[in-house]
């Protein structure tokens, strides 16, 4: 599913930091990895790398057989959107939209329609216990059931 090869990443700046020094990972579909490092390690720098949120130097970063390297910023989008689940510390749900709104949302813009981008959201909804709480908006939700919401929005592209 993911396979780095000899991957470099170097921050230019008055003082080049080269911060990711040949790095291959392989991770297989259904696999659970935790990225583990002193703090200024690189992680965020790695992970920036597999979000397609930044660029490496060399190797090479095969996503579900996809080279991703130098990708227009369109192309970055689909494939984050189609590919990629974010889940952040901070939840980053849209407060004025609610929770299956909310996890709704990406399908929207993978051209889902809304008949069935409702459902498919519902259905996450209801595996993270959230059926309830389907219509609150973000404000008037606890952190945990935030944070499943944001679990469900980072999920519901494998149900298609
Ligand atoms: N955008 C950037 N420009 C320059 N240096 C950076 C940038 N981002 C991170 N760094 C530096 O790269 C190193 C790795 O950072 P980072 O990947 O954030 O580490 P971690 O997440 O493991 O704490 C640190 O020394 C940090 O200061
Ligand atoms: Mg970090």
């Amino acid at each position: 599913m993911i396979h780095l090869r000899d991957i470099n990443k170097t921050y230019q700046g008055a003082q080049p930091l080269h911060v990711l020094k040949g790095i291959n990972l392989d991770i297989a579909e259904g696999e659970f990895v935790s990225i583990m490092g002193a703090s200024g390690s690189g992680k965020s720098t790695l992970l920036n790398i597999l979000g397609i949120l930044d660029n490496y130097d060399t190797g090479e970063y095969l996503l579900a057989g996809n080279l991703i390297k130098n990708l227009s910023e369109t192309r970055a989008a689909e494939y984050r959107n189609r590919m990629i689940g974010f889940i952040f510390q901070s939840f980053n749900l849209i407060g004025f939209k609610t929770a299956v709104e909310n996890v709704e949302l990406p399908l929207y813009y993978q051209g889902v329609s809304r008949r069935t981008r409702h459902k498919l959201a519902m259905e996450w909804l209801d595996r993270l216990g959230l059926t309830q709480w389907a219509e609150h908006y973000p404000n008037e939700m606890s952190g945990g059931q935030k944070q499943r919401v944001a679990i469900a929005r980072a999920l519901k592209k494998l149900a298609l």
